[in-house]
């Protein structure tokens, strides 16, 4: 399938039109920002690891009850996905304090949290991404109380598939943030990326930030962090 027009350019991906309606390609840049764009730069490499790295853990996870929006890798940088519009939140889940729960709670970032955490934000960068609870969600119509429940089901869902998988290749996922995307004919879809722009990932034994971490934080080993998450993953 081609691309057509250019519908969206955000700050990591472009997503263009098909010839389809029903489906979309989108295109992962290197470009990555941070602070809501107040830091911008280049990750090389980055595009095709996200696309890379997100496109097999949507199959793991499309293996393990969770829809999403993935049709089929088309090479390196670029996807066919399902179209959706997007449901306006970014929806966090957490397994051990970092970030801005650490910062909020006035906790150590590696403390492990009771159970996982879900929180919401709403997604507009005008506003900051302010967080929102179940009753802001409904009162603004952003999602019914069965869409939400259906979403929340899904991220705890990710959260345990993604955990016990990562796990194995010695990654420990402490936090991430999923979107969600709703078709033409109602059905909720997991969509956006999941990938080191996207998730905290700690090396299980050294605790050593394989993620966008690295770029926020200015700590160094960016393009290296990225390519090692390829390789645990992909094996490659
Ligand atoms: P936070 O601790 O900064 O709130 O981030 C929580 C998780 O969400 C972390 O894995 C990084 C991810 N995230 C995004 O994907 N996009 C964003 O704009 C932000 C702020 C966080
Ligand atoms: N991508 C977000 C931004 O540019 C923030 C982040 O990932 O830290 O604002």
């Amino acid at each position: 399938m081609e691309k057509t027009t250019q519908l969206y350019e955000g700050k990591a991906k472009k997503v263009y039109a098909t010839d389809d309606p029903g489906c979309c390609i989108v295109s992962y840049k290197d470009d990555a920002t941070a602070f809501n764009g107040l830091k911008k730069g280049t990750i090389l490499g980055k595009g095709a690891v996200n696309n890379r790295v997100s496109n097999h853990l949507m199959r793991l996870l499309e293996a393990n009850g969770v829809p999403t929006h993935l049709i089929e890798e088309l090479n390196d940088r670029e996807t066919l996905v399902k179209r959706v519009t997007i449901v306006p939140l970014e929806v966090i889940v957490r397994n051990i304090a970092a970030g801005s729960l650490a910062k909020r709670l006035g906790l150590d970032e590696g403390v492990k949290m009771r159970s996982p955490v879900l929180e919401y934000c709403y997604k507009n960068d005008d506003l900051g991404d302010p967080m929102v609870n179940d009753s802001h969600i409904l009162a603004m119509g952003w999602a019914t109380r069965a869409e939400l429940d259906q979403i929340a089901g899904y991220a705890l869902r990710v959260n345990q598939v993604l955990a016990d998988y990562l796990r194995d290749a010695g990654i420990e996922l402490i936090d991430f943030k999923l979107e969600f995307g709703k078709t033409a004919d109602g059905t909720i879809l997991l969509a956006d990326e999941i990938s080191p722009d996207t998730c905290r990932f700690w090396d299980s034994k050294t605790h050593e930030k394989l993620d966008k971490d690295r770029f926020r934080r200015d700590l160094g080993g960016v393009e290296d962090a990225y390519q090692e998450i390829l390789r645990r993953l992909l094996g490659e």
